[in-house]
């Protein structure tokens, strides 16, 4: 008989999502960004996703402006309830969501009462749907107002989201013990600051240095602002992790890959340790750094191209064992419109953090990257992430075959070896 991986008692069983990419609809800096860019994104698509001719229906979306505006994202913000009943039915046990600064801040100071009951609503509805709610503080959008005050490069953005922080906790402190304070900063910073293509599309090191400051600067002062009125949070930061090999072990090789692990996995992880109560880590797909760039090969892809290696989760957390702190694994996915590889890579990646925990980390949940197709940020609507499929024309949802595989993990809570 096939031996089980049994998962700890009272492991979570979650999936995640974000503000932005399913509720839409505000007045941020990536909704002004979208308008301007979807055009070229548009006409781009095919040279960036040559795989795309496999799937016409797929191309068909990606060199469609539309795809590259959120517009109601998946329109989470009204259909919360049939989401959090259909994640229920999965047997789910968690779930991170987050709040749009927009929507809550509309002008600098002013917050605005009915957008903040709006999410105890929805929290409201986690709960009595049985789930832990992981509430993100700040997923990457900002209000068009910081945007032109300089964003993340601005020194008052920090106690700006601080302030922030601590309204939410005052009010929605009962419901949330979970608090995710940033998530990615790695990321954002990187394309924001570096290579540019995303909101605020700048290529400035100075900038970038000084964004990735004052972020770390940001989740202190949110720690010790939720902390302050609700002393029992727990309080983490998501990062995304990569692990990094040398494809070939010369000494370019081995040079950027202390470099890239340093920035990447473990800088703002340095700046924050002291007031991190647990790390989140956001973990796709392993980088084999072959001069510089990725060497995949010939292995299985998501519809991205993202490499599926699901072992490489073993390694992003055996990574982190050195900051001695609870894990909760706050992202994982592929996009994969057919399903074709979304059970077979959570199953792997489970047995790789089953693996990782028999060696010693303390991961205490998992949440699959996505509850719902959504927004993929400079990729539009095309990359279908969810365990839910939604049909953007009508708002439906249903279930892909995939969440059956993930219900019959959690029902058992673990898996075949
Ligand atoms: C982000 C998500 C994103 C996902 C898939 C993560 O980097 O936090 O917002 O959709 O990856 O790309």
């Amino acid at each position: 008989m096939a031996k089980h991986l049994s998962f700890p008692e009272g492991f979570l069983w979650g999936a995640s999502t974000s503000a932005h990419q399913v509720e839409g609809h505000t007045h941020t800096d990536w909704d002004q960004w979208e308008k301007l860019h979807a055009a070229k994104l548009a006409v781009n698509a095919p040279r960036l996703y040559g795989r795309l001719d496999q799937w016409p229906e797929l191309k068909r979306q990606a060199t469609t402006q539309t795809n590259y505006i959120a517009g109601a994202a998946s329109d989470h913000w009204n259909h919360y309830a049939e989401d959090y009943k259909l994640a229920a039915e999965m047997g789910l046990t968690a779930f991170r969501l987050s709040v749009d600064w927009a929507r809550l801040e509309p002008r600098p100071g002013h917050y605005d009462q009915a957008a903040l009951k709006h999410y105890r609503k929805m929290l409201l509805s986690v709960r009595r749907h049985g789930m832990e709610p992981f509430l993100t503080v700040w997923h990457w959008t900002i209000p068009t107002w910081l945007a032109d005050a300089g964003g993340w490069t601005d020194p008052r953005t920090p106690s700006r989201l601080a302030a922030l922080a601590e309204w939410l906790a005052r009010d929605l402190g009962d419901l949330v013990k979970f608090w995710i304070t940033l998530n990615e900063p790695n990321v954002y910073t990187e394309r924001g600051y570096l290579s540019g293509d995303w909101p605020p599309g700048r290529r400035d090191l100075r900038a970038w240095r000084l964004a990735n400051h004052n972020l770390a600067e940001a989740h202190r002062q949110v720690y010790r602002a939720i902390k302050a009125v609700q002393p029992e949070a727990q309080i983490g930061l998501s990062n995304n992790v990569i692990p990094y090999s040398a494809y070939r072990r010369n000494w370019i090789n081995k040079f950027l890959l202390s470099l890239f692990n340093f920035h990447w996995n473990h800088q703002i992880l340095r700046r924050t340790r002291d007031c991190l109560d647990f790390i989140g880590v956001n973990h796709y797909f392993r980088y084999r750094i072959n001069l510089g760039f990725n060497k995949i090969g010939r292995a299985k892809r998501s519809d991205m191209g993202w490499e599926l290696y699901p072992r490489s989760m073993y390694a992003a957390l055996v990574g982190l064992q050195r900051y001695r702190k609870p894990i909760y694994i706050t992202e994982h996915g592929l996009a994969d419109a057919q399903d074709r590889y979304r059970a077979w890579f959570i199953s792997e990646s489970l047995r790789s953090v089953h693996r990782a925990m028999r060696h010693g980390c303390d991961v205490r949940g998992y949440f699959h990257w996505s509850l719902l197709d959504n927004f993929e940020w400079s990729d539009g609507k095309w990359p279908r992430f969810g365990l839910i499929e939604v049909d953007y024309s009508t708002q439906q949802r249903r279930p892909r075959p995939s969440a059956k595989t993930y219900a019959t993990i959690i029902s058992r809570n673990g898996l075949d070896k």
